[in-house]
């Protein structure tokens, strides 16, 4: 077919594939192809408005380094991850969410019941719950990667008064599937938003806030991977979390415990006269795939 015209070119491009080309990659690009193409008749892009798109991924790819990935970024606040996300949820196992720039390769090991706060500030929170399959088995060495801001609304990685693995912390459950540690309250804060992407949120009237969240990346054996996060209840950004990141089933809540209750058990035991917080969260794993 030679002539390509405004209404045939999604058709043409189909033709344009190898004989032996993967179905899932024909798939895919065909279904990106035409959806591009319904797009930009749709909204009658214009020339100035292509380009202005190309040099926004140019300035994306040039601030992309192994610290800050703007793409990823992007996908986050276009809702594209959490999309992602949700399409291959499985019903009945915890959700996951977006796993954010901020984590950190090999996090210090933390036993059943020991202390992230160290020396900041803040009510001692005290965080315990399960690791189980759908069918309701506690699964023992299980290991919990777990991170979050400091009180300052800082992570280790963007703060030079941190130490790099302060609020980063990987526990491993015992026999019954339990973890349990003590922090503080994470706080809410801004994706970057000096860039790229920064500047369409802009654009779009939109802040760049986050509701508060404890991150965690939970794997066992046998058992799907989650990287998920929980948000408390009580947030008043959990209904306009700019990167779509929460769901039903991962609000928690701080449930305020009174002086002299602090339990035995834990690294702090003997150590937190005052009134302290507990959440209680259990995570479900779903079978992995083949
Ligand atoms: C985060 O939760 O750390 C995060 C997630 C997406 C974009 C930026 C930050
Ligand atoms: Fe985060």
């Amino acid at each position: 077919m030679r002539k390509v015209t405004k209404d045939n070119i999604t058709e043409v491009f189909a033709g344009y594939f190898g004989e032996d080309t993967d179905p899932r990659v024909r798939e895919v690009l065909t279904g990106l192809a035409r959806h591009l193409h319904d797009f930009t008749r749709e909204v009658n892009l214009t020339h100035d408005e292509w380009r202005k798109g190309l040099e926004f991924l140019e300035w994306a790819g040039r601030i992309t380094n192994p610290e800050r990935n703007e793409f990823v970024l992007l996908s986050d606040v276009l809702g594209l991850s959490s999309l992602v996300d949700m399409i291959h949820s499985v019903p009945g196992a915890t959700s996951s969410s977006v796993l954010g720039p901020f984590h950190v390769s090999n996090p210090p090991p933390l036993a059943v019941g020991g202390d992230m706060k160290r020396n900041f500030d803040g009510q001692v929170v005290l965080v315990e719950g399960h690791v189980r399959d759908q069918q309701g088995n506690q699964i023992a060495n299980a290991t919990i990667d777990i991170w979050q801001t400091a009180p300052n609304g800082m992570y280790s990685s963007q703060d030079p008064d941190q130490d790099i693995h302060s609020f980063h912390a990987l526990m491993t459950t015992g026999e019954d599937g339990r973890y349990a540690f003590t922090t503080v309250r994470p706080v809410e804060y801004t994706v970057p938003n000096d860039g790229p992407v920064g500047k369409i949120l802009d654009a779009a009237g939109r802040h760049p806030w986050r509701p508060s969240h404890l991150h965690f990346i939970v794997k066992a054996d046998g058992l799907r991977s989650l990287v998920t996060e929980v948000f408390p209840d009580d947030d008043p950004y959990l209904d306009q979390d700019t990167v779509f990141g929460v769901r039903d089933d991962l609000i928690m809540n701080y449930v305020e415990q009174p002086a002299g209750s602090f339990p035995d058990g834990f690294e702090l035991t003997g150590r937190v006269p005052e009134a302290y917080s507990r959440v209680v969260f259990d995570f479900t794993l779903a079978q992995a795939t083949a």
